[in-house]
């Protein structure tokens, strides 16, 4: 392999690779602004000039190839200098607002100006001033004072998404970033320019001014938006998510995810108003519309969950799994149907909206199909619904879903003479319960999505209930965290009295004679491996950050 040399190392490098490219892969970090690994380059920022052996000026790294025995210094007096120079000409016009701006602690800028920069301006006249509210599009906000042309985002719409929708207009220092005529910022992954705005120029209008990153703690997850699952982070403060955010995975999502994704995956866990705080059940001898549901304890929801099943024969209890539903969850209450209450019948409701789209987008907008596909549970059929509208089945018991998705909702719902519904926030309908039991919502609980590609990936628990379980590296991380403090912030604000479906489930089976024998999520997932040939050999650690396959992997399609 051809070898260079950066900063004294020795390097190898592929043939094509421009200085950058070949210092990531040597895991070394060259500044830059306006280079991004999925964008053409732009070249314009000018903060990765390094000095180059032979060559007579500073060359930019991301647009100078590596050449075979190649001396290049990145912090030589000469680089050092270049990279200050471009720091003050950056900065010059750029106002020192980090104090108020929403990307202070996460701005590349603000990054480089401490490490770089000379730390103070030659330049004293007035900066330039122009527009610091301008509406984008529905979910980005531009600030033009704070923007550095690095063109990033007009690339993005033009390369990743295919829809320019942006452009530089105005020259020199009264350059900005406009749509063009008659357009909007509205493409439906347009907020991933605001991860790719290397400064506080974009903002989400969703997030913007509702929390300081070093306030909040992330976490490792994956959104539940539809059967990609791209990764992501969730973002809390004080127990409250706040934002969710891409995770780079080459092999899901590369580093984007959709605006769908973003804004309507996450709202629901914190929303006092429809969230069930407490488990309920209806007095025997009040009739479904007459309403009545009433708070009780966890052990008294129980028993009644058990005196109703003891009631019937299990062929005339259903279950209804979930494809939003956790692995872990479905396999458990696949068990509990047939190992504890005799029943066959476990059927999910898919969820297929439109088609799937050129970049992420899935048309199942579920996370887990795949995943109940693994556990042989089948989508719902004419058979199984007519056994519900003919009362053949007189209990149904539902996991994290609606029978709202189906049609004929109303004469379902009247067919049913006892539902247990195992949900987490109410919704329609659900007020006709007999037993309504809290579960915690994906951002609370430890277990794993099968997404479109059969790849097995983690959720972890970012909000936490108020009986949490944290396996070991679950701990959310801060962005003071490295600075070594302990900012565990995940443990403050409200918790609900939410628990895995699994292990209420589990309960039941206990109270009903039958240990599952699981003391956490992990060992649920361990037995699975044991007994699905699908899953086997597969492991929490295995999964790691970034999924494990299971079976054979369709073609990435991003
Ligand atoms: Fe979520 Fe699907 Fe959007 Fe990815 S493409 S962010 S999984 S909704
Ligand atoms: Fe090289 Fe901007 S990163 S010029």
């Amino acid at each position: 392999m051809p070898k260079f040399f950066l900063d004294g190392k020795e390097l190898d490098y592929t043939p094509g690779q421009t200085i950058i490219e070949a210092a990531k892969a040597a895991g070394i970090d060259i500044p830059h602004f306006c280079w991004h690994p999925s964008l053409s380059v732009a070249g314009n920022c000018r903060v990765c000039l390094v000095e180059v052996e032979k060559a007579p000026k500073g060359m930019i790294a991301c647009a100078t190839q590596v050449m075979d025995g190649m001396v290049v210094h990145s912090d030589s007096p000469k680089a050092i200098q270049m990279r200050n120079a471009v720091m003050e000409f950056l900065l010059i016009n750029h106002p020192l607002d980090c104090p108020i701006c929403d990307e202070a602690g996460e701005c590349k800028l603000q990054d480089y100006a401490y490490k770089y920069s000379i730390g103070k301006s030659r330049f004293d006249e007035e900066k330039n001033h122009k527009d610091k509210r301008v509406e984008l599009g529905p979910h980005v906000m531009f600030d033009q004072e704070r923007c550095i042309s690095c063109s990033r985002c007009i690339r993005y719409c033009e390369e990743v998404v295919g829809d320019p929708q942006l452009t530089f207009v105005n020259r020199g220092e009264k350059v900005t970033i406009e749509t063009f005529p008659g357009k909007q910022l509205d493409n439906p992954y347009s907020m991933n320019v605001i991860e790719l705005c290397p400064v506080g120029a974009l903002t989400s209008r969703d997030f913007r001014f509702r929390a300081r990153v070093w306030d909040m703690s992330h976490t490792d997850s994956v959104c539940t938006g539809c059967a990609r699952g791209c990764n992501m982070e969730i973002w809390v403060r004080d127990n409250i998510v706040k934002r969710l955010i891409p995770r780079e995975n080459m092999d899901v999502n590369q580093y984007w995810m959709c605006d769908y994704g973003r804004l309507n995956t996450y709202k629901f866990i914190n929303d006092e108003t429809t969230r069930v705080k407490s488990p309920m059940m209806r007095e025997e001898d009040v009739s479904q519309d007459a309403g009545g549901l009433k708070e009780c304890d966890w052990d008294d929801a129980i028993a009644r969950v058990i005196s109703e099943i003891k009631n019937y024969k299990g062929d005339e209890i259903a279950f209804i799994a979930s494809a939003y539903s956790t692995l872990e969850d479905n396999f458990v209450l696949q068990r509990f149907a047939k190992e504890i209450v005799g029943s066959d019948n476990i059927a999910y409701i898919p969820h297929i909206e439109g088609e799937d789209d050129k970049l992420l987008l899935r048309a199942d907008k579920t996370p887990n199909a795949n995943g109940l596909k693994l556990l042989g549970i089948d989508p719902i059929n004419g058979k199984f619904i007519d056994k519900i509208l003919n009362k053949q089945f007189k209990m149904v018991y539902i996991m994290n879903d609606s029978l709202g998705r189906l049609e004929r909702t109303d004469e379902i719902a009247k067919s049913i003479e006892i539902a247990v519904l195992h949900i987490s926030n109410f919704y329609e309908q659900s007020h006709k319960a007999t037993v309504v039991l809290p579960s915690a919502t994906y951002a609370e609980i430890n277990g794993t999505f099968v997404n479109f590609q059969n790849r097995v990936q983690r959720i972890k628990p970012a909000v936490a209930t108020l009986e949490q379980e944290r396996l070991p590296g679950d701990f959310a991380v801060s962005r003071l965290d490295k600075f070594g403090a302990h900012n565990d912030r995940w443990t403050k604000g409200t918790r609900f009295n939410a628990r895995p479906a699994w292990k209420v489930i589990s309960q039941m089976a206990k109270v009903l004679g039958s240990e599952f024998g699981y003391d956490n999520t992990e060992e649920v997932f361990d037995d699975m491996a044991a007994k699905i040939p699908a899953l086997a050999g597969m492991s929490y650690e295995i999964i790691g950050t970034h999924g494990a396959v299971v079976g054979q992997s369709e073609e990435v399609a991003v």
